[in-house]
């Protein structure tokens, strides 16, 4: 049988799937008909009745004017389909082409359609989200429920949230001459969306209307009476509102967790596609039965430097379910690609907003037409000199000529069409408030794009290794690891990891995911940290430089680690940290001086990161005139670690070697200025040493010194911000710090095992065959020891996913363990003590910007890249 006639029999006696009987699973199943598909559609949805329509939820449905009820989607044929609704999927297994259904029944398909969308972000605390009179917006019930709430006429409505969502129900408020209080975390409306120019002019709207609109703070906790009825929101600057509803509009959660077991790239931005709609699996590979459309699908888009974009808009699930379908019944060479350009509109306090393109990839915007004052006008965003969308208030006939703007690439800004032209034609940057924020709340997720990052996503590759097809761990599991998408929240991933505590891989290494396994290695004298020892070693990162005693095994790291103990603590030195406690309470007090006043702080880039320089080059004795070579030295070396090929200019990569060797360099002068002086330094201390080990070698005091600037860097720069960012989220542990300080000495150690800087150790090798949990590692295999989930592992921590600085048992994986135990643990964790208890003393009502905050590419030493923070009145 050609391929041809196989597709014949398919398009005629096949059996398609399709899960999520909504707007995109109907559209699709409407277009396979339409294409001549003739064999078995089965329909599964987890809701009941027929598909309807949702952006009238927010909008006429609550105003009163079209009951709940009558949102049905228009049918355009009929389909002929099994419906098996009121049951989710919960699961799919590629192998056997099933799919599991919640009450234990599986369905056989040929090929499937996932169009499983999204689902409201609840409140955070479930408590609370319970209270009577607290609602969220995605299904026709809870549009029903909040109309009907509305209409008893409530004294005020909270809106917490205001993206489009919160916008047009704060809207219809005003509307039925309902008091409405809308809290945003960001500076304004619609800011993650749209950017800061078009958030100042729905700011206005929203202030003209009524609203009682109050941003950049934070809904701290909803207080209900006696008879669970919602009666007042707490806000974290200590103001509290009083209403009886309150609506949660904080953004979406894609439904992709039953296909965690699939094999399918799906996460936390969607299933992954190619532009033809077709799933991509862990590998990267693309799968050739599954697809997907609508709000759970995340495609790659030419226009927009193939970046892989999700999209909550309803004309995008309605144009690529159709491609799904016509690609799910078509031959290769006809398949079409889904590239159109995205489309979206919301009606609120009378406005109608509409946007094309992809208004959050942008660097600038630009009135093109009209007057924002006057609520009609249109704004231009370009990026690197190109327009790449436009949004309109009510203006919307011009948007089909940015369309034809944004396909040919036209340059930014574009000339105004009309004679309407703004008084002011100067582009503006967009500021968006942060990535995070508006991955969380925006409708338009550029999810591997991150305008505020300063490096991106290291892609890790793996050749599988010859000969070798078994493995134990979950295919795709290194991918995994490395994806991006899992940095946020890696810990569920963890936890599926430690099913298999010692997981072979596809390329032959090995990941270890447990605590006593850890452990074990950590202290095995078969496994060596020198990478040399790898079957397939590694070039060496830096030519000409001496190892340092991280990388090297006994007896020579012994020797090492143990002459530079000497200058760094007990025995020998025992009064280093205590000694350098007035320099730390300084270098902490005067970097906090210089933000002290300001509305918003970087944690990271205004505390975190200058302070770790400072401190040790303190400590090596550099010379104040000398520090600020070595800050952009380490500024630069951290830079070029996560270098990636593909996508960052040579540059980056240079600027990292280079900053090697300027530093190697003047360390290598400095070293050879303290012969014979001897000083309070470390460098000096070494260099004039005559121990029982004999007297370093320049070469390795230069070593040595790198080695701390580099481990004792990044490494406290994310233990200063995660701490920052963990405390943020469990306010109540923030007050007891102010309240008690002594609570920062278990609180940190708790912080080391919670939100650790150092999530894996990359590297250990077998120097001989090894077993582990009953598995034989076999010689030269490489190993990476995964020391965050290890310090969550319930089988020795309590409760593990708890943040407990009462803790007592607390011997966490955040230092590692055996003869590479951190160097610098106690100077690390005093350094971090002072500098919590400080900026918690001193910044006034501090809150997030974004939660979750943009974090760095890498999954080894994980931690925020920037930490935005705002105090004060805000
Ligand atoms: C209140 C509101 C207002 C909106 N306003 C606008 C607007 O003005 N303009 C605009 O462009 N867009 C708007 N949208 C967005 C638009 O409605 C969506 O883009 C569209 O609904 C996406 O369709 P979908 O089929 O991909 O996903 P959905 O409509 O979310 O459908 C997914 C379906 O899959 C089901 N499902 C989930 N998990 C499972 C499972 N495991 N097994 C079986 N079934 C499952 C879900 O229950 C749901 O029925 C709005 C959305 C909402 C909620
Ligand atoms: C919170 C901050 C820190 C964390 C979480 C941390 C974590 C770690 C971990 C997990 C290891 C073990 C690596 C391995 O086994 O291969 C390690 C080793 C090391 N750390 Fe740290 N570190 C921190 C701060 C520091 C500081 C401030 C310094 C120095 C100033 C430092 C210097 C070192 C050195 C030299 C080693 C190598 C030890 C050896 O090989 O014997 N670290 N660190």
């Amino acid at each position: 049988m050609t391929s041809a006639d196989d597709l014949r029999a398919f398009k005629r006696d096949g059996r398609i799937v399709v899960v999520g009987a909504s707007l995109a699973g109907l559209r699709a199943a409407e277009a396979l008909r339409d294409e001549g598909f003739t064999g078995s559609l089965t329909m599964i949805g987890d809701e009941l009745g027929e598909p309807y329509d949702r952006p009238p939820l927010s909008k006429q449905v609550l105003t009163g004017w079209v009951p709940a009820g009558g949102t049905a989607l228009p049918r355009r044929r009929d389909i002929d389909a099994e419906w098996l609704l009121g049951v989710p999927a919960s699961g799919l297994d590629l192998a056997t082409h099933h799919v599991r259904l919640a009450d234990g029944r599986e369905v056989p398909f040929d090929r499937v359609l996932i169009s499983t969308g999204v689902r409201a972000r609840p409140w955070f605390v479930e408590s609370e989200a319970a209270l009577d009179g607290v609602f969220v917006v995605r299904t026709r019930e809870h549009a029903e429920s909040l109309q009907r709430a509305l209409a008893a006429g409530p004294s005020r409505v909270l809106v917490i949230g205001a993206g489009f969502t919160g916008s047009e129900i704060a809207s219809v408020c005003r509307e039925r001459d309902i008091p409405v209080t809308v809290a945003e975390l960001a500076p304004a409306p619609l800011v993650g969306a749209l950017g800061a120019m078009i958030g100042e002019v729905a700011a206005d709207m929203q202030r003209a209307h009524g609203v009682d609109l109050r941003c950049g703070v934070e809904v701290a906790r909803l207080e209900g009476d006696a008879q669970g009825r919602f009666r007042r929101a707490h806000f974290d600057d200590g103001s509290t509102v009083d209403a009886d509803v309150a609506v949660v509009a904080l953004g979406s959660i894609r439904n992709t967790e039953w296909l965690r077991e699939s094999g399918l790239a799906a996460g936390t931005w969607g299933i992954t596609c190619d532009t033809g709609c077709r799933a991509l699996d862990l590998n990267g590979h693309v799968t050739d039965d599954v697809f997907a459309a609508g709000d759970v699908a995340r495609c790659p888009n030419p226009l927009y430097e193939d970046r892989l974009i999700s999209l909550e808009h309803w004309a995008n699930a309605v144009e690529q379910a159709e491609v799904a379908a016509h690609n799910m019944v078509s031959a290769r060479a006809d398949r079409r690609p889904h590239l159109s350009i995205p489309l979206f509109w919301s009606i609120q306090f009378g406005v109608n907003i509409k946007s094309v393109g992809v208004p959050t990839f942008a660097d600038e915007v630009v009135v093109t037409q009209g007057s924002p004052d006057d609520h009609r006008f249109v704004t231009a965003y370009g990026y690197r000199g190109r327009v790449t969308a436009a949004v309109s208030f009510n203006n919307g006939k011009w948007l089909d000529h940015y369309r034809r703007l944004i396909e040919t690439a036209a340059p930014f800004p574009p000339p105004c069409p009309t004679p309407d032209q703004p008084a002011d034609r100067k582009p503006v940057p967009v500021d968006f408030p942060g990535p995070a924020l508006l991955a969380q709340g925006a409708t338009v997720v550029v999810a591997d794009h991150d305008p505020g990052e300063r490096r991106v996503t290291a892609v890790h590759r793996h050749r599988p290794e010859e000969g070798r097809t078994t493995t134990t761990g979950t295919p795709g599991t290194l991918q995994r690891i490395f994806d991006y998408s899992a940095r946020a929240d890696p810990y569920p991933l963890y936890a599926e990891l430690r099913k298999t505590p010692v997981a072979r891989q596809e390329d032959g290494s090995y990941v270890i995911s447990t605590y006593r396994e850890i452990t074990d290695v950590l202290n095995d004298p078969h496994l060596s940290s020198d990478l040399g020892n790898l079957s397939r070693p590694p070039p060496p990162p830096e030519e000409g430089a001496t190892s340092t005693f991280i990388h090297m095994d006994a007896p020579e790291h012994d020797r090492l680690r143990r002459m530079a103990t000497r200058h760094f603590g007990p025995p020998h030195t025992p009064g280093l940290v205590t000694g350098l406690e007035g320099f730390l309470t300084a270098a902490v007090g005067s970097l906090i001086d210089d933000v002290a006043g300001r509305e918003q702080i970087d944690i990271v880039d205004d505390f975190a990161f200058p302070l770790p320089v400072n401190v040790t080059c303190r400590l090596l004795g550099v010379p104040r005139e000398d520090e600020p070579r070595f800050h952009l030295w380490v500024n630069d070396i951290m830079n070029s670690i996560d270098y990636n090929p593909e996508t960052d200019p040579k540059e980056k990569l240079d600027k990292g070697v280079q900053a090697r060797k300027d530093l190697r360099q003047c360390l290598g002068e400095l070293v050879e200025q303290c012969h014979g002086r001897p000083g309070d330094g470390l460098l000096s201390r070494l260099a004039n040493d005559d121990g029982p080990d004999g007297r370093m070698a320049d070469a390795e005091i230069v070593a040595t010194a790198r080695l701390l600037l580099v481990a004792g860097h990044e490494t406290v720069v994310n233990l200063i911000a995660n701490g920052m960012l963990t405390l943020l989220r469990h306010p109540q542990v923030l007050q007891r710090l102010r309240d008690e300080p002594d609570l920062v000495v278990p609180l940190v150690e708790e912080l080391l095992r919670y939100e650790p800087p150092v999530h894996i150790i990359p590297w250990r090798v077998a120097y001989s065959d090894v077993t582990v949990a009953d598995t034989v590692i076999p010689q030269g295999s490489q190993i990476m020891l995964m020391l965050a989930s290890g310090s969550r592992d319930p089988k020795r921590f309590h409760d593990p996913d708890r943040f407990d600085p009462d803790r007592h048992d607390n011997q966490h994986l955040g230092f590692g363990s055996g003869i590479h135990l951190c160097f610098g643990g106690p100077l690390a964790r005093r350094e971090t003590q002072i500098a919590l208890s400080e900026l918690v003393r001193r910044l006034d009502r501090p809150r997030l910007v974004a939660d979750p905050p943009p974090y760095r590419p890498s999954p080894v030493l994980r931690g925020p890249i920037h930490l935005d923070i705002e105090q004060g009145h805000g």
